[in-house]
């Protein structure tokens, strides 16, 4: 059997699994989903959002990029932030990078990498804008580690810095962001105690008038 093969095998026991023990499940959710978190994550494959966290289908909408990244020209994630909070209102946004990110250490070491480093660059500028902090721990792997944990909480002020959380916030709807970081070693999440939840939370360069401010 190819390998192929055996996703497709491994595919039809795991509908079969979920039918024995819910045999309403796929029914239910493909009438629709009703999730109360977004999940922006790593591309990396040891980082799967459901599982780490033990939801099920339907349970968090999820975006993954390489290195957990809010850019503010990217319409991707952009996309995904705008249907998440106006047509699902998920309740929180939740950032979670993770420790040994391999965009973190690419971005980090001063190689060329190619095309990916205009992506990388953004971790750079996290990096030039901590660098005292960085450059006072003394080996490499805590400053890459710290610089994984300092691009989550940058990435947590640039979901809180887009029109579409602010004006969700101006609408009164609940949105709460937070930054997660999650160790491959033991496979446990720590919050980063950076979450935001009103503009008045977020620098006044940022944020966005209303018309009555
Ligand atoms: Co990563």
């Amino acid at each position: 059997m190819s390998s192929l093969e055996s996703l497709f095998v491994n595919n039809r026991q795991w509908a079969e699994s979920v039918n024995s023990s819910d045999p309403e499940f796929f029914e239910k959710l493909a009438a629709q989903q009703n999730p109360d978190y977004l999940w922006i994550g790593c591309s990396d494959s040891r980082v799967p959002a459901n599982q780490i966290v033990g939801l099920l289908p339907g349970e968090v909408f999820v975006h993954r990029n390489v290195a957990n990244m809010v850019v503010h020209t990217d319409f991707n994630c952009l996309t995904v932030l705008q249907y998440a909070i106006e047509i699902l209102q998920v309740k929180h946004v939740i950032v979670v990078g993770h420790y040994n990110c391999g965009g973190v250490l690419a971005a980090f070491e001063n190689s060329d990498n190619g095309m990916i480093d205009n992506w990388l660059r953004n971790i750079k500028d996290v990096q030039q804008a901590h660098r005292k902090r960085i450059n006072a721990l003394e080996d490499k792997e805590a400053r890459v580690d710290l610089l994984c944990e300092l691009n989550v909480m940058t990435q947590v002020t640039n979901v809180c810095h887009t029109s579409i959380v602010q004006n969700a916030w101006a609408r009164g709807q609940q949105v709460d962001v937070h930054g997660w970081i999650y160790s491959l070693k033991d496979g446990l999440l720590k919050d980063l105690v950076c979450s935001i939840n009103s503009p008045d939370q977020i620098s006044e360069v940022y944020r966005i008038l209303s018309p009555e401010d």
